[in-house]
């Protein structure tokens, strides 16, 4: 383990191992990913009661800090707080104190005076909530939604859970990311989580132009022509064209990006004939897929949603277990006393 990893893992851990913050999956090892799927999995079922609750994170209270926009995760994080019976606090930063001038370090003193246990960070800048977890009162749990092109961890342990339950497994699995990868914080996580949880080959496939110099080192292959790195795929994943981040013009146009590289019903004959089809979302039709393979029998894109809550509530307890910030330990004191 490098310097930096072991940092990472330092921050993001007790001393006995247990998860405290949840920012990248660098410094994390198989044992705990594993531990997050087993934990997710026993959460799969609270979703299919009539009555969708446990009580593991009642009395807490939750905030969600989205700094930039988001339907999927944000709303995931919401459902699976609630199910695990937390209070719920939605701040829309855009609408909020940050935009009369108050500082990011002053919104956070502000609302850990509310008596917040956690804080659900999403925000465009890498190492948002790497920041944010190096200043918060201890017991405070930040868990990354998203920062930047950096990390996407909850993202990554969701995809990781949709493999292994149509695959059974990582072992001989060979899997593609395909497209923006240059602006993707998905892809960062997926390619670790893949690599720690022992995958046979992760290969990306992308134009040079939308590939970060020196991607090989992240722990995968590059192929350029989609046609070929489609061949023997257990699970290929999508990725969007994040316009938004791009400077520039990286792509001749979206027509031509998608006969290159969209994923048609042509191009997935060409992988496994049990190829898993994946996505984050949103998903841009006839841009990075097709209409047919994205509602197709090989798609688990609404998969990944369904297992995004059972993640997130994997995650929140965890990060959650037996932890009580110093703040509200003092507060209980003074209750008590
Ligand atoms: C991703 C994101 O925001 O990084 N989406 C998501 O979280 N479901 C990917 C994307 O926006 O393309």
């Amino acid at each position: 383990m490098t310097v930096d990893q072991a940092s990472k893992r330092s921050l993001q851990l007790t001393a006995d191992g247990q998860l405290r913050h949840f920012l990248t999956l660098d410094g994390l090892d198989r044992a705990l990913l594993t531990d997050i799927l087993d934990t997710a999995d026993s959460f799969i079922e609270v979703g299919e009661r009539t009555i969708k609750k446990v009580p593991l994170l009642r009395g807490r209270t939750v905030v969600n800090l989205f700094f930039e926009s988001s339907t999927r995760t944000r709303s995931t994080f919401e459902l699976a707080a609630k199910r695990l019976s937390a209070d719920v606090l939605n701040l829309d930063i855009s609408t909020s104190a940050t935009s009369k001038g108050e500082s990011l370090s002053d919104t956070l003193l502000n609302l850990e005076a509310m008596a917040s246990d956690m804080f659900v960070v999403r925000h465009s800048q890498s190492g948002a909530p790497h920041f944010i977890a190096e200043s918060v009162t201890p017991g405070v749990a930040i868990i990354n939604a998203g920062d930047g092109r950096h990390a996407h961890p909850t993202q990554a342990m969701l995809d990781m859970l949709t493999i292994r339950q149509h695959k059974g497994g990582f072992e001989g699995m060979k899997v593609a990311i395909v497209g923006d990868v240059l602006h993707s914080r998905v892809a960062r996580s997926q390619i670790r989580a893949l690599n720690e949880l022992g995958a046979a080959e992760v290969r990306v496939i992308a134009p040079g132009t939308l590939l970060p110099t020196d991607v090989e080192s992240l722990g995968c292959t590059v192929e350029y022509d989609m046609q070929k790195g489609m061949k023997d795929l257990d699970v290929v994943i999508m990725l969007r064209l994040q316009k938004e981040r791009m400077e520039g013009a990286l792509l001749p146009s979206e027509r031509e990006f998608y006969r290159l590289y969209g994923l048609s019903r042509d191009k997935l004959a060409l992988a496994h004939p049990e190829c898993i089809v994946m996505h984050p979302g949103p998903i841009n039709r006839g841009v990075e897929i097709e209409s047919a393979v994205a509602d197709g029998p090989q798609s688990v894109i609404l998969n990944q949603v369904t297992n995004g809550i059972a993640i997130r509530m994997a995650v929140m307890s965890m990060a959650m277990g037996g932890q009580v910030s110093e703040r509200n330990q003092k507060q209980a004191g003074r209750e008590q006393a």
